[in-house]
């Protein structure tokens, strides 16, 4: 039995990738590592289990990921490192314009980056041939990004951290890619929408006028696209690809919108 191990997976984005890598059938079985599980929908909660753990605390991690080993079996097939993001506090900083204090940068990439490395060296190890690894970036690791200066290079940092870890696992024939979503409205949006805004009621008007500004498409991002590009990119249908980074961005990265 294929199973994945998705962080974050309880909500927004990482719920968007439980539901898509069984939908596409890419394995039978998810374990949810998150810092706040919630039951999965209904129409899966057979097959998802949700851990309670930080995925910024090493024993924590190496603790769950042996008890997800010992029930699911040694050899995980798939690695969703998506858990990330921010606090409306952090936020709040960028909004004033000053500096993030050193706290909060660490914070930042605790959670962004040094995660994904503490899930990587604990997970990778045990896979064999044929698995694979999906990391979550962001547009703000590929773009400049002001008001999010910490969350920006961490997520930068996700994209080299998939590259180097794609060569080093290609000998296994592990494959690595990343995905960098650009602007879905999650809890994440909800607050930074909130900080940006100057206003909790303004959050959803702030993150419109965000996509409207940045989007040469035009509309926003879902959990489901990026559940979707992810589900392809574990699948066997990808089975030559590694080491890329997939923007789910509407052209974001295209450069400003022309309208
Ligand atoms: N929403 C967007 O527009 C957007 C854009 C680009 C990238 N991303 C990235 O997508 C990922 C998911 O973001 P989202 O928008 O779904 O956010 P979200 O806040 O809705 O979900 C994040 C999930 O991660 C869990 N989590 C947070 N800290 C954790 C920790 N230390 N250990 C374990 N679990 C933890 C939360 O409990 C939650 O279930 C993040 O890496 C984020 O940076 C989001």
């Amino acid at each position: 039995m294929k199973y994945a191990i998705v962080t974050g997976g309880a909500r927004g984005l990482g719920l968007g990738i439980v539901k898509a890598l069984l939908d596409e059938k890419a394995v039978e079985r998810i374990a949810v590592i998150d810092l706040r599980p919630a039951p999965a929908p209904g129409a899966i909660a057979a097959q998802v289990e949700s851990f309670a753990a930080d995925v910024t605390d090493e024993k924590q991690v190496h603790e769950t990921v042996e008890a997800i080993t010992r029930k699911y079996g040694a050899h995980p097939d798939v690695l969703c490192n998506n858990a990330g993001g921010g606090e409306k506090m952090w936020f709040e900083h960028g909004r004033e314009g000053e500096w993030e204090t050193v706290e909060v940068w660490r914070r930042y990439v605790d959670l962004n980056l040094n995660s994904v490395h503490i899930m990587t060296r604990e997970v990778a190890p045990r896979m064999t041939s044929g698995a694979v690894i999906c990391n979550t970036s962001s547009i703000a690791g590929m773009l400049p990004t002001p008001f999010l200066a910490a969350y920006a290079a961490a997520k930068a940092g996700v994209i080299s951290y998939t590259r180097t870890c794609a060569l080093q696992l290609g000998p296994k024939g592990i494959r690595v890619n990343a995905v960098a979503p650009g602007l879905i409205y999650t809890r994440v949006w909800e607050d930074l929408g909130a900080a940006l805004g100057g206003a909790e009621e303004r959050a959803r008007a702030t993150f419109e006028h965000t996509v409207q500004r940045l989007v040469p498409l035009g509309r926003e991002q879902t959990p489901e696209d990026i559940g979707r590009a992810v589900a392809w990119l574990c699948s066997e249908r990808a089975i030559n690809v590694t080491g890329q980074i997939i923007a789910v961005d509407g052209g974001i990265v295209l450069g400003p919108a022309v309208r």
